[in-house]
């Protein structure tokens, strides 16, 4: 029995394992898209070598997560041609919305990799692929398999386009050799940009989230007496600190920006946030590998 459990609960671990793997490695080329195009957007007329350098890490960050979920879909297509009982070519081709939803894979790691190597249309690609991926189970009327990947978007869009904008964005303005004064207002501008689109995405989330919560709970006890509940609900309080560092972020920090004490300042909370965020991904890890209840 207690080994029967033990054996459970090994599952279950390297279940949450991949499932985390596949949350990061998502949030890591979202967010490098999305900050190639809402964050950097103006530095690049500006500050061409700064812009050109930021955009060059952002998309080693976001290739290695579209190289990463890459390789995790392509796992997980010898299970779906056995449930199909067809092949590997016919599991993927038998059905639209997997098509689409394999080609945008492609184009995203086909696109980073071009970002890479300064090809400025690979960015164009690799957001299509980001962004019309998730979005795949709409244009087939498929609404409440939508829900799932919009959410993860969403946290892409926020959490991810965050990070990015901390690893490439700060630090590559931060090391460079422009005057202070000059490195203070670059970082203000990119966090004057992310502002918007973190609130956008923000709001998503939060719909999308009490949608998929009441969909896999079906009744509100639920949320105490099982499992799944009481892990949501670890999962909530987590997001409420996230919640409590952007806003911080957001309300205090952003309104003092222009000079690099205080860039600095909002880069250590902003850090915070992250930290936080990747806990509340730790959770959902394992959120979505127990059963729902019934
Ligand atoms: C910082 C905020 C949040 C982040 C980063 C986040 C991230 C995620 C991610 C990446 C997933 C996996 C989606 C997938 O399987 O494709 C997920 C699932 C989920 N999220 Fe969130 N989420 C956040 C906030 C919320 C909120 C506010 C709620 C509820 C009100 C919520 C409820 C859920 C539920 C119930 C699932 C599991 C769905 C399932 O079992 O398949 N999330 N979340």
């Amino acid at each position: 029995m207690e080994y029967a459990l033990t054996r459970a609960m090994d599952f279950t671990i390297s279940e949450a394992l991949t499932e985390l793997t596949g949350f990061l490695a998502a949030f890591f080329a979202t967010g490098a898209v999305a900050f190639r195009y809402v964050v950097l957007r103006a530095d690049a007329a500006a500050e061409v070598d700064i812009a050109r350098r930021a955009a060059q890490r952002a998309a080693l960050f976001g290739f290695i997560g579209a190289l990463v979920t890459t390789i995790l879909y392509v796992l997980t297509l010898p299970r779906l041609a056995a449930k199909n009982h067809t092949s590997i070519a016919g599991a993927i081709t038998g059905n639209g919305a997997t098509l689409v939803q394999t080609l945008c894979i492609a184009l995203a790691v086909v696109g980073l990799a071009l970002a890479l190597a300064h090809v400025r249309l690979g960015w164009a690609l690799a957001a299509a692929g980001v962004v019309v991926g998730p979005l795949t189970s709409l244009f087939y009327g498929q609404w409440s398999r939508a829900v799932n990947p919009i959410h993860r978007l969403a946290g892409g869009l926020w959490i991810g386009t965050l990070f990015i904008m901390l690893v490439a964005g700060f630090t590559t303005v931060m090391n460079s050799d422009l005057p202070p004064i000059r490195r203070g207002s670059i970082s203000a501008n990119m966090v004057h940009r992310f502002s918007p689109l973190a609130l956008s995405a923000f709001a998503v989330l939060g719909l999308t989230g009490v949608i998929t919560a009441w969909t896999h709970l079906k009744r509100l006890d639920a949320l105490w007496t099982t499992a799944y509940g009481l892990t949501l609900i670890a999962k909530l309080c987590v997001v409420l600190i996230v919640v409590g560092f952007g806003a911080w972020n957001w309300r205090r920090q952003r309104p003092l920006l222009g000079t690099e004490s205080a860039a600095a300042v909002l880069r250590r909370s902003a850090t915070a946030e992250v930290i936080a965020a990747t806990i509340v991904l730790v959770i959902t890890s394992v959120l979505v590998s127990l059963p729902s209840p019934r």
